[in-house]
């Protein structure tokens, strides 16, 4: 399984219309297994007193630590039972209608391929490592698992809507890049931090990027970059108020209302912002260049 080409246009030969294909997980070599239990060293290392409780607890709980690349099937027995969540595999990057209605119905799709060794700290695509150690423990919290499958359903809504951009904006600062405040500490609890060895050091301690108190409308129009750590990080209080925050909100009016007002550029400061680090921007400015918006 090499991990050169997985974005498709249609799915995969052997695929149905569901995009969903075998995780074949006896194909795995010993290889790819050690990938995992390298990946997971570093992590399991690094998370104690950074990551949230919920997702140290879900690690835990879902046996992750077991050696080698997590069977599906296994995994989805036990995410079962907790949450009624499945993880099921894919072969990349799947359509956003894809995503959503397997969000929709509690089921997480993860690519089945891992990196290859010399790429331990950068990947461009998700890999197992990503979407299984970086998503999944947070699959176990009872207000996450709720919040993933409105997001699902959201994800529909916001396609008939043209709200798909915001919508999008609200994930990568939650479900991707989030951090939430425990017994007066930040915390990370983001897949793309917790499962990055640079960015889960960054995100808390380093004086660069902004840390920012969780406000919806201003998350769904900021804008992001994709091509390296955050320069802004969203706080939220708890899973419960994220959840409500959320679930309770129509985002027919938002969208609409968001539309006729300008983004508002990554690093930016606005009014009304909970600023708890005001970032120094050092990393960013160090690194030069103009970051790649998405
Ligand atoms: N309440 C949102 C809507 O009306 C859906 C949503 C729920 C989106 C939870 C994200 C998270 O579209
Ligand atoms: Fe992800």
């Amino acid at each position: 399984m090499n991990a050169e080409t997985h974005v498709l246009s249609a799915p995969p030969e052997g695929a149905g219309p569901d995009w969903l294909i075998p995780q074949g997980w006896e194909n795995y070599t010993a290889e790819e297994h050690g990938v995992w239990d390298a990946l997971f060293a570093r992590q399991a290392a690094m998370l104690p007193g950074r990551a949230s409780k919920a997702f140290l607890h879900g690690l835990e709980l879902l046996k992750l630590s077991d050696g080698g690349i997590p069977n599906f099937e296994d995994l989805s027995e036990r995410l079962m039972r907790r949450t009624g969540w499945q993880v099921v595999a894919v072969p990349g990057l799947v359509p956003d209608d894809v995503f959503f209605d397997h969000l929709a119905n509690r089921r997480f799709v993860s690519g089945n391929f891992i990196r290859r060794a010399d790429q331990l700290d950068y990947l461009q695509e998700p890999d197992v490592f990503h979407d299984v150690f970086g998503h999944v423990p947070m699959l176990a919290d009872p207000y996450f698992a709720d919040y993933m499958e409105a997001y699902g359903r959201g994800g529909q809504r916001a396609l008939k809507l043209g709200g798909l951009k915001n919508l999008a904006r609200l994930y990568w600062y939650t479900v991707e890049f989030g951090l939430i405040e425990e017994e007066g500490d930040l915390r990370i609890y983001g897949a793309g931090i917790v499962s990055s060895k640079g960015e889960s050091e960054f995100a808390l301690d380093d004086p660069s990027p902004n840390r920012i108190g969780f406000d919806l409308k201003r998350v769904m129009r900021t804008e992001y970059r994709i091509d390296d750590y955050q320069q802004n990080y969203f706080v939220i209080p708890s899973f419960d108020a994220l959840l409500r925050a959320t679930v309770e909100t129509d985002f027919a009016p938002l969208y609409a209302e968001i539309a006729a007002q300008p983004d508002i550029a990554i690093a930016e400061i606005v009014e009304g912002d909970r600023v708890i680090t005001h970032g120094t921007q050092d990393y960013a400015r160090a690194k030069g260049g103009v970051a790649v918006l998405a």
